[in-house]
């Protein structure tokens, strides 16, 4: 295979330049990590989950019309998508109390909010993601106040459809986190369109009957095998790997 040019490096994902101008290949790494890398593990075969549960997600969102910048998964570990100017923003849409939010404010982990609440962070590892209001990301000229707007609008959404989907196969949606990017088409004119990836390293899934955690919690605070809780929300959702379990296994890609 010839060699590709790497355009960017993240903690989960590699993109390459893709086959035309205007894509890129996503390339799902099995590295986990966790508050700001402070935590790191190899773990075997969740690039190949999150590549076939991201391409599952994005592709019912789009079918209900939400604009994603995903085209088509490739192989085990790789997804063709659109190249788009990513918003430098980390939205989080909240359905229950959890993590930084329960922190924050006191909450019993698991308790319903009184409505969905969304959060924007500002996408620095350097700073450590932090917590930003519509004032900062205006004045900064992150987004402007319609492509905000346009976000808010989308996220909640995407928020609507997913947690419908998840409580269909027994799972409670706690919270997410997803990106944006501006993509301009033939006539230039914009879009924000969903970029990124939606899997288990980016939401907050629990068992309705049993309150069990299946997402990256469990790396996170050690409260069980990653891979497994993975694998379940892939089996409720209908897409293990064609081949079965021994395809999450291998660390190359198979093309
Ligand atoms: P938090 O409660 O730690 O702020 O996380 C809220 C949601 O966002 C949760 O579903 C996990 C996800 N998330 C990311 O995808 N990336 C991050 O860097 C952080 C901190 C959270
Ligand atoms: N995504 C961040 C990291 O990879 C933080 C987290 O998810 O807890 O370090």
């Amino acid at each position: 295979m010839a060699r590709r040019r790497r355009v960017y490096e993240g903690k989960a994902k590699i993109l390459y330049e893709g086959p035309e101008p205007g894509t890129l290949i996503q390339y799902f790494k099995d590295d986990a990590t966790a508050f700001n890398n402070a935590k790191h593990a190899i773990v075997t075969g969740k690039g190949v989950l999150n590549n076939r549960i991201s391409e599952f997600l994005m592709t019912r969102l789009g079918e209900i019309g939400i604009p994603t910048h995903f085209i088509k998964r490739l192989n085990m570990r790789e997804q063709l998508v659109r190249e788009v100017e990513i918003i430098p923003l980390e939205v989080v849409v909240r359905n229950y109390a959890a993590g930084s939010l329960a922190k924050r404010f006191g909450l019993e982990e698991g308790s319903l909010l009184p409505r969905s609440i969304v959060e924007y962070y500002y996408k620095s590892d350097e700073l450590g993601d932090p917590l930003v209001t519509e004032e900062h990301v205006t004045a900064f000229g992150w987004a402007t106040y319609q492509e905000l707007d346009e976000i808010l609008n989308l996220a909640l959404r995407i928020n609507d459809f997913l947690s419908g989907l998840f409580t269909g196969v027994g799972l409670k949606l706690i919270d997410f986190k997803v990106e944006f990017g501006r993509l301009w088409d033939e006539n230039d004119e914009m879009r924000i369109v969903l970029a990124d990836e939606l899997s288990p390293d980016n939401m907050r899934l629990w068992d309705i009957e049993t309150n069990e955690r299946y997402d990256k919690d469990r790396f996170r605070f050690g409260l069980g095998d990653l891979k497994q809780g993975y694998a379940e929300i892939a089996r409720r959702l209908g897409i293990l790997p064609e081949a079965g379990p021994a395809d999450v296994r291998g660390t190359g890609t198979l093309q």
